[in-house]
C-alpha cells in the first residue's frame, strides 16, 4: 500500500495530510526519512513514525448498505441482523451499524469499525442531516408547519426540519436527530401516520450504486474523506 493511504487508513490524518507531511521531511519507513507519498508500504513489516512518534496502523472500514425492510440494526447474532447481509470480514473487523433503523425501515445505512468517526456522526450535538422518503396517511399544510417548526413529543421537543409533503405517497422530511421511533413518532403527533420510510440520505452519502434493497458497497475515497470532513467540522464549531 502507499504509505500516503497506509497514513490515512486510520483516520488520523486525511489523504492530503498525510502527503503534505510525508513531502515535508516528517515521516520515516523503517528508520529513514522518505519523501515520496507514493512509496510502497507493509503494513505488517514496517516501522513509521510521524513527527518522531510511532505510527500505529488500525485499518478502518467504511461500508453503505440500502437495509431490506425485516432486518435489524444490530450485531447480536441473530439471523435478521444488517451484518448478516454482508461479507462476514466486516464483522471480523469490529464494525457495527452507526445508528439504527427500524425493522421495517428500509434504505441507507452506514457499518463501520471506526467508532470516533460514528459517535461523532451520531452525537445529537452535531446535527448531521438524515433524509428520509415516506409514504404517509393524508396531511394537510397546518400538520406540516408543526412538523417543521418542532413538536412537543413528551420526553422531547423535536428540533425545526424541512418537511416535502406535497404529494403524501412521496414525501421526504430531513432532520438533524436520531431519536428512537422519531419520524413516526412525529407524524402520529400531528395526527398522520408513516406508512412507508426510507433512508434516502446521510451525512451527506447517498443510495448512488445501492440502488436495491440488500446492496452495499464500501466507501470510496471521497464518500470517506466528505464523512470525515463533515465530522471534523462538527466537532471544531462546538
Ligand atoms: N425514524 C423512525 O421513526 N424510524 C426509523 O427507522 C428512522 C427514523
Amino acid at each position: 500500500m502507499r504509505l500516503d493511504k497506509y497514513l490515512s487508513s486510520g483516520g488520523k490524518y486525511t489523504r492530503r495530510e498525510a502527503g503534505e507531511a510525508i513531502r515535508h521531511g516528517a515521516v520515516t519507513l523503517n528508520g529513514l526519512v522518505v519523501k515520496d507519498p507514493s512509496r510502497k508500504t507493509n503494513a505488517e513489516t514496517d516501522t513509521v513514525t510521524v513527527s518522531g512518534k510511532l505510527f500505529r496502523y488500525t485499518e478502518f472500514r467504511y461500508l453503505k448498505l440500502n437495509k431490506p425492510r425485516g432486518y435489524v440494526s444490530t450485531t447480536d447474532p441473530d439471523d435478521r441482523s444488517v451484518m448478516n447481509l454482508i461479507p462476514s470480514e466486516f464483522r471480523k473487523a469490529g464494525a457495527f451499524p452507526c445508528g439504527r433503523l427500524d425493522i421495517d425501515t428500509t434504505g441507507l445505512l452506514l457499518i463501520t469499525n471506526d467508532g470516533q468517526l460514528a459517535h461523532e456522526l451520531l452525537s445529537p450535538r452535531h446535527h448531521c442531516e438524515k433524509t428520509y422518503r415516506y409514504k404517509c396517511k393524508a396531511i394537510g399544510g397546518d400538520q406540516v408547519r408543526k412538523l417543521e417548526e418542532g413538536i412537543d413529543l413528551g420526553d422531547f421537543r423535536s428540533m425545526p426540519c424541512k418537511v416535502d409533503a406535497c404529494d403524501p405517497e412521496n414525501g421526504t422530511i430531513t432532520v438533524t436527530e436520531g431519536k428512537y421511533h422519531q419520524i413516526k413518532r412525529m407524524f402520529l403527533a400531528v395526527g398522520s401516520e408513516i406508512l412507508e420510510l426510507e433512508r434516502v440520505r446521510f451525512a451527506g452519502l447517498t443510495l448512488s450504486g445501492i440502488e436495491k434493497e440488500g446492496d452495499y458497497s464500501e466507501l470510496d475515497g471521497s464518500e470517506i474523506e466528505l464523512l470525515r470532513s463533515l465530522s471534523s467540522k462538527q466537532t471544531n464549531t462546538q
